[in-house]
């Protein structure tokens, strides 16, 4: 979009101080398209922080000890405040949280496409802690150091977190994995099953990504899809080769000149397809949240006549 004459100097002027480093605070001017991409690259990352919560909750109340219970609790706990940081962060953009939480439920709005994979087995929640929360930790350490600041500082607590959520989930993982046959046989189809999801959740490659370019101009991103996803996948080939379990990729090996574990094709028709609506549980994610929303409300009107009735007092009292 061709910028008018007199915001050029600002322009200029905002991507000055981005170069030299400096972050963006709210009342900073900003080009409205920057605006417009960090609301929805934020608001996405708050809805995901939500949703993820579903997949892991459900197993709360079967958690096979008290241990396991107490510290999946805290970490789907850690998911909401994680959604509550980033939702506040994004209202410093000038966007209402009611807004964001219509746009999710009539679908304007997207959440990361892994949480609409079931969590079938006890062996998910560790897999889940394992791999997505392993990939969060990667996507998230490099948005520590975006240019926006209400975002960048949210991410650094968030980071610590996830941290405790991904070693809860390979601790859950080793214990499987070397327990019985079928232990480690329920660790290994959990695996077979989120590895590829958890490979697209750093999006579609970089030659098509519609929003990447731009991104990583103004250092919102400060890396590349695809070298998110070469990090995450280096990083874990070694974890699974330790816990003796096979990832489901015939073609992974490591590249000895690049120190690159080398993957197959991603099949990116079905990255689109449960972006689209069409993933296993799509329909049932939105549900929760719906109800969620829905048995909220006398929360909201409870909050609004207190808000409207402080209101009331203080101006008798300045009257
Ligand atoms: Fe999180
Ligand atoms: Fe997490």
């Amino acid at each position: 979009m061709p910028v008018p004459p007199d915001e050029s100097a600002l322009l200029a002027d905002f991507e000055a101080r981005i170069a030299a480093g400096e972050s963006i605070e709210p009342k900073d001017w900003m080009p409205e398209r920057y605006r417009k991409q960090l609301t929805r690259m934020m608001s996405q990352h708050a809805h995901s922080e939500i949703v993820g919560m579903l997949p892991e909750g459900n197993w709360i109340t079967r958690a096979p000890s008290l241990r396991r219970k107490l510290s999946l609790l805290a970490k789907v706990q850690d998911e909401a405040g994680h959604g509550l940081y980033i939702y506040c962060g994004t209202e410093t953009l000038g966007v209402d949280r009611h807004e964001l939480n219509a746009q999710l439920l009539d679908g304007r709005a997207k959440y990361s496409s892994i949480f609409n994979y079931p969590t079938l087995t006890w062996a998910d929640v560790g897999v889940v802690g394992w791999l997505v929360d392993g990939a969060a930790i990667v996507n998230q350490t490099v948005l520590a150091k975006a240019s926006y600041g209400p975002y960048a500082r949210a991410m650094v607590r968030i980071c610590k977190e996830e941290n405790f959520h991904k070693r809860q989930g390979y601790e859950v993982c080793m214990v499987l994995a070397k327990g019985t046959p079928e232990q480690k046989a329920m660790v290994q189809d959990a695996v077979n099953r989120l590895w590829w999801p958890s490979l697209m959740m750093f999006g579609p490659s970089d030659t098509n990504s519609p929003n990447s370019a731009e991104l990583l101009k103004w250092r919102v991103k400060r890396k590349t899809n695809d070298e998110l996803r070469q990090r995450f996948i280096n990083l874990t080939v070694p974890q699974a080769i330790a816990l003796g379990i096979t990832l489901p990729d015939p073609d992974l090996k490591l590249n000895e000149e690049t120190g690159n574990w080398e993957f197959g094709e991603i099949d990116w028709s079905e990255f689109h397809a449960v972006l689209k609506g069409e993933g296993p549980c799509n329909h049932e994610r939105i549900a929760a949240r719906q109800k969620a929303h829905d048995d909220g409300a006398w929360v909201r009107a409870a909050a609004t006549a207190y808000a409207e009735k402080q209101q009331a007092r203080k101006s008798t009292v300045a009257a």
